[in-house]
């Protein structure tokens, strides 16, 4: 699949639509305010813990394979089924609705060769939807019934390499998954990080404890320690700036958690930042794992 992903990513028609597409949906958004705001992060999954995109693909993927299984019993001569298999076109294509949106609100959030890829796994789902919407009105004729299983066959076998591309963006972009959940690495004792003295009043500072970067900030005197990799795809948290009186925003993505909890107030992360207890000892800044990914 290598090849595949190496082909879209000579395809500089990809990033240009992508530069285009992404601002006006994330403008949308913007223009919807505070509401606006809760609805992307409704849609990213923040209330979950994880995003909701692959959940909601289980539905048209699994309610599509068993129209194509009802769909071949009736081309093999047994029209007992023609009912469910009409149901269960119908039902995808209501999964499909609620995959598109929350895919769209994902796609919001990458950049490069993940922003490309995402693109054309969401063109080939308009595809496959178009497809199966067409067969769902061909249906309801008599008389055009093998052209709509025929659709549907097509669609189906569109929503398969769809499936691949989307698989390819998690299992190798690791798109969605935690980027905070390191095994092992995370130090469960107090270990010195940093000379008390040289972290300064509303200033960042990455600072490595054990085998992970940790972000200290120091506010109103009060020192406090998050995960300095981004959950959401990896950035650093340092390289991004102070917000809303106790919050980081990430420069890659723009998602913003507190300093407070590493809890995420803005998606599009959907996890929260793993949290360290902090205490000055002999003139030495020191953390320990509080809560998170171990
Ligand atoms: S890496 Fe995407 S928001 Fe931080």
């Amino acid at each position: 699949m290598k090849s595949v992903l190496e082909v879209i990513d000579k395809q500089e028609w990809l990033d240009k639509a992508g530069e285009a597409i992404q601002p006006a949906i994330l403008d949308t958004f913007k223009a919807g305010g505070k509401t606006g705001k809760q609805v992307k992060n409704l849609l990213h999954g923040k209330w979950l813990g994880h995003p909701v995109h692959p959940m909601i693909t289980d539905v048209p993927l699994g309610a599509w394979t068993t129209a194509a299984v009802l769909d071949t019993i009736e081309l093999c001569g047994n029209k007992q089924y023609k009912k469910g298999a009409d149901a269960a076109v119908t039902i995808g294509l209501a999964g499909a609705a609620g995959a598109a949106i929350t895919g769209l609100t994902d796609w919001t959030g990458t950049t490069d060769i993940e922003r490309k890829t995402g693109l054309v796994h969401g063109l080939l789902n308009i595809g496959a939807t178009a497809l199966y919407l067409t067969s769902f009105f061909l249906r309801k004729k008599k008389k055009s019934r093998a052209t709509a299983i025929t659709l549907s066959m097509l669609g189906y076998g569109i929503t398969a390499m769809s499936a691949y591309l989307g698989g390819t963006l998690v299992y190798n972009k690791q798109m969605g998954v935690n980027h905070t959940a390191i095994p092992m690495g995370y130090p469960e004792k107090f270990v010195a990080v940093l000379p008390a003295k040289e972290l300064k009043e509303n200033t960042m500072k990455c600072v490595r404890a054990k085998q992970v970067d940790v972000l200290l900030v120091k506010k109103n005197k009060k020192i406090y320690a998050i995960a300095n990799t981004c959950s959401h795809l990896g950035g650093p948290l340092s390289e991004g700036e102070l917000v809303n009186d106790c919050c980081v925003r990430c420069p890659w993505h723009q998602s913003v958690f507190s300093l407070e909890d590493g809890s995420v107030v803005d998606g599009p992360a959907t996890q929260a930042q793993p949290k360290f207890d902090v205490r000055v000892k002999k003139g030495q800044i020191e953390v320990k794992l509080k809560y998170g990914w171990v």
